[in-house]
């Protein structure tokens, strides 16, 4: 049997009885399908069952103030959902009579409405042979074909809604989606599966080579660090002001910069006149002055970086300082020059 029709035959066997199931109703098939992509079927289905008990149409659903959507929707998580569900609930009573869009490209304008949902209504409601592609989905072929490119890169989810759409059954576009996501959340389960029951197991890459643990590939996206960065520009009566070299590996390494106080969090001025390393810095000042109130927001591929400049009026300053006048000759992170351009440093 080829995998498609594996897959259905499964389906049909083994598919839990839910209500969404038992319609073709748009309106309820699109409210299943925002839920499902938040939650799993089954602390999906009393959000559904409410939902459709307090709305029953998508003119209810429009009518309702947000508020009442939103109480609805707790608990789920991920409020825009809700938000967009409301939206385009109005968008379809105001500007298509309360019709819904029945074809994929239609379905994709909905708010909320991207490439899994459309492909979801279009197949299921309307028997339009597009392919689903969801975590189930990436697991049930990454495994199968042992499909190795990382499910969350560019050519991973190309690749990926390629094979899906190569695989759907034309006659049966909506059953054969339900199928391969129904099969991936209950028999090819993302952790320690019983793949000695499975009907795929003859034909399933993964199983033969000892890979069902480590497919499907996901790349880890490094989490962005947020930082604080005080740079701290000292000024002397006399016009001179105090540059260091960053040392240390990184991409500024050997570039000049003001004397640079991280924190991590935004400082005051009381907190950072406080702080140890602002009072080894300069002892005697005169003055201190914010010069951006709003941070600049520097983005660098794994941190961004928070950054606000100080200017610390001094009397002299000894060792190390530099005339005002020589700032420009030294190479700087663009952050810095940026500063240097915007502040009119009075060369006195
Ligand atoms: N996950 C999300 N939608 C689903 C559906 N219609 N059938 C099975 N699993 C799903």
């Amino acid at each position: 049997m080829t995998l498609t029709k594996t897959l259905t035959h499964w389906y049909s066997i083994n598919k839990r009885a839910m209500p969404w199931r038992m319609t073709k109703d748009p309106y309820k098939i699109w409210l299943s399908e925002i839920i499902l992509q938040q939650t799993q079927i089954k602390q999906g289905l009393p959000y559904y069952e409410d939902f459709v008990t307090v709305f029953p149409t998508v003119f209810d659903l429009a009518n309702a103030t947000e508020e009442n959507v939103l109480k609805l929707w707790q608990g789920l998580g991920y409020y825009s959902r809700a938000r967009n569900l409301h939206a385009s609930a109005k968008y379809v009573v105001d500007n298509l009579d309360g019709r819904f869009p029945d074809t994929y490209y239609d379905l994709l304008k909905l708010k909320g409405v991207g490439d899994y949902t459309a492909s979801a209504i279009a197949s299921i409601c309307y028997g339009l042979p597009t392919a689903v592609v969801d975590g189930n989905v990436y697991r049930v072929l990454a495994r199968y074909f042992g499909v190795q490119t990382p499910i969350n890169s560019t050519e991973g989810i190309k690749e990926f809604k390629i094979i899906a759409q190569k695989l759907i059954d034309k006659k049966n576009p909506g059953d054969y989606n339900q199928a391969i996501m129904e099969f991936g959340a209950v028999q090819c389960k993302p952790n320690s599966p019983d793949c000695s029951v499975c009907p795929l197991k003859t034909e399933c890459k993964a199983y033969k080579k000892g890979m069902i643990g480590v497919l499907p590939v996901k790349l880890k996206k490094t989490k962005i660090k947020k930082k604080y960065f005080n740079f701290v520009i000292i000024i002397s009566d006399d016009g001179k002001t105090i540059l260091q070299q960053r040392k240390g590996k990184g991409i500024w390494q050997n570039l000049y910069q003001f004397p640079l106080i991280e924190s991590d969090k935004k400082l005051s001025i009381q907190l950072l006149k406080k702080h140890s390393d602002f009072q080894k810095l300069i002892a005697d000042f005169s003055e201190v002055n914010l010069f951006n109130n709003e941070e600049i927001i520097h983005k660098l591929s794994h941190q961004h970086l928070y950054t606000r400049f100080w200017v610390v009026q001094t009397k002299r300053l000894t060792d190390n300082a530099i005339p005002i006048s020589k700032v420009k000759d030294y190479p700087v992170p663009v952050l810095i020059s940026n500063f240097i351009e915007t502040f009119h440093f009075n060369q006195s």
